[in-house]
């Protein structure tokens, strides 16, 4: 596996003419508008690198993006790979390994999820504080000592020094933040009531199918991480949100989000 992620590093790094990114970010559903606030130097779709598995959501933007954002270099992927579209947990996170050889120091991960904690509103951005791991783990397999540990911890899986970044910015610039515990399942069925519940009772706020296998790789590399989650259903309510009302609430939430990365990523050290 090394030798791909690294064969696929070299690939873009002769693409890109050597571009060094400091930080790595993962646009999730309905996020990919962040893209347009870089000012992109080169765009590689995802077919078009050796490698790389290719996205097969709709809606899901497959591509590399390249280039500034407030004069610090970033590497965005538009469109993730889902574990429920097949792939094996190692071309899921592969993207995360070849950033990591491309040079990234932090990775921002996004997602769109279902909130479980009842405070919680449709359109409301949780920073991920933690998260439960009901996925098979990525890192089942032959451990690869070069890139990490046989047994990575995972205590603050979620930088504590971005989440106090990410509270002081948000205070700033007027965002709402909400906090929580981030469950991860394959999908692609959203939960019945009954799992939704279990979930709640097991700690979690929100309920997702992707990020926990690209945090969990980024973290085996040591990489700090800082998650949000946007809250575009209420698993717990019997109200069967209006669709548009929900993609509305969805935009503007991601419009904070990119607000937020955006202050984030000028901030770091
Ligand atoms: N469950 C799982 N994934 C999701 C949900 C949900 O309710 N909403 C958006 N992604």
């Amino acid at each position: 596996m090394l030798e791909e992620i690294k064969r696929t590093a070299a690939f873009i790094k002769a693409q890109t003419n050597d571009f060094t990114p400091e930080a790595g970010i993962v646009l999730g559903t309905g996020l990919g508008g962040f893209a347009d606030r870089i000012e992109t130097s080169y765009t590689l779709e995802y077919k078009d690198i050796p490698g790389f598995p290719v996205s097969t959501v709709e809606g899901h933007k497959g591509r590399l993006i390249f280039g500034e954002i407030e004069g610090r270099r970033v590497v965005a992927m538009q469109g993730r790979f889902h574990y429920y579209e097949g792939y094996t947990m190692q071309q899921v996170t592969f993207p995360i390994r070849v950033m990591q050889q491309l040079g990234i120091r932090y990775l921002f991960v996004s997602n769109a999820s279902g909130g479980i904690n009842t405070s919680f509103r449709v359109g409301d951005l949780m920073v991920i504080t933690d998260h439960i791991n009901l996925m098979p783990n990525p890192l089942i397999g032959r451990n690869i000592a070069e890139l990490g540990p046989r047994f990575p911890d995972m205590h603050n899986c979620y930088d504590r020094d971005l989440i106090a970044a990410a509270t002081r910015i948000a205070e700033e610039e007027n965002i709402k933040l909400q906090y929580g515990v981030y469950v991860g399942g394959t999908g692609p069925t959203f939960e019945t009531q009954a799992e939704y519940r279990y979930f709640k009772a097991i700690g979690g706020d929100a309920a997702g199918m992707s990020t926990v296998p690209e945090v969990i790789v980024a973290r085996h590399m040591s990489i700090p991480v800082f998650g949000v989650s946007v809250i575009t259903n209420c698993g717990l309510s019997d109200e069967v949100g209006d669709h548009e009302d929900v993609q509305r609430q969805g935009r503007k939430a991601g419009v904070k989000m990119e607000q937020l990365f955006k202050r984030m990523i000028k901030e770091l050290k």
